[in-house]
């Protein structure tokens, strides 16, 4: 079938890409790099004929609170007045576990509007809800850096590899519309510090890290359960040791990773 990945580009989007067509589907990238945008709506009808399936796994250009916010929602309401005029079956859009925890956030109630229009939206959908990709975590420390010190906040953290990731949401996306949300996590459950010390170890980053209930994520305040699955959550494979073992995000070639 033909399934359209907007954000084809992306971290998610190229491996979703290539996982759609090894399964023998015709997977079309789309991004403003190939001539499709979102949010200015330009290439989108041309792109959806005759697509079963749309995935969107776009990312704002801009984390700033109004840009994000307005990213979203025209590029959510672009896409659905496009699905709806071409016929489009499925709809998928990948969202961040938590989103809606998390009100003093930048980018996280950006992602609920997403969520909002999309169920309030005319096509069929399912929203897939992630942890931070295994990708993610050394911004996740930077985020938290203060005065050469990484101050974290005491919780807890269960990443996922984008790798898992993208074979999930490939398997999501060819099967029938759920009308509603699943939520993917990595196999470990752990504190937040144990991750970014492991990275730290394996990139031998000497920077201090610290624990205390005072540090923000990402700006935004956060209890001990506000970025790990609160109910049943489907689970990636691959370790995060493992990844990091493969030489992941410790600056050598990252892309080696098995499906
Ligand atoms: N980072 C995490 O830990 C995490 C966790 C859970 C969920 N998520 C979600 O996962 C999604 C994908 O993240 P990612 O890290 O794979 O993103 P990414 O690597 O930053 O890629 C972003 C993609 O969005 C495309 N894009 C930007 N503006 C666009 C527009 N106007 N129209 C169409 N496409 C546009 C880019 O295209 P060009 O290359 O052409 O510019 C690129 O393909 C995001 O929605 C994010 O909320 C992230």
């Amino acid at each position: 079938m033909k399934v359209v990945v907007i954000g084809g580009s992306g971290l998610i989007g190229s491996k979703l890409v290539s996982r759609l067509r090894m399964l023998g589907h015709e997977a079309v990238s789309a991004s403003p790099k190939s001539g499709v945008n979102s949010f200015t709506g330009q290439g989108l009808s041309a792109v959806m004929k005759g697509a079963s399936v749309v995935i969107d796994v776009s990312n704002a250009p801009s984390w700033e609170a109004s840009a994000v916010m307005q990213f979203f929602q025209t590029a959510t309401r672009n896409l659905l007045e496009a699905e709806a005029a071409a016929g489009v079956a499925h709809h998928v859009a990948l969202s961040v576990v938590g989103a809606e925890r998390m009100p003093g956030s930048t980018y996280m109630p950006a992602k609920v509007a997403q969520e909002a229009a999309i169920q309030a939206g005319p096509t069929p959908y399912t929203i897939v809800r992630a942890t931070q990709f295994f990708e993610f975590v050394g911004a996740v420390a930077e985020s938290g850096m203060v005065s050469g010190t990484i101050r974290l906040p005491p919780i807890q953290f269960q990443p996922i590899s984008a790798d898992d990731v993208a074979s999930m949401v490939a398997r999501i996306a060819v099967s029938n519309a759920l009308n509603s949300t699943v939520e993917i996590a990595g196999p470990e459950r752990a504190s937040m510090e144990r991750f970014v010390r492991m990275l730290f170890e394996a990139k031998k980053d000497p920077r201090p890290v610290i624990v205390t209930p005072n540090a923000l994520y990402f700006e935004a305040e956060v209890s001990d359960e506000s970025l790990v699955p609160g109910g049943e959550a489907k689970l990636g494979k691959l370790y995060f040791r493992d990844w990091l073992a493969l030489g992941s995000g410790t600056g050598l070639p990252a892309d080696v990773l098995p499906n």
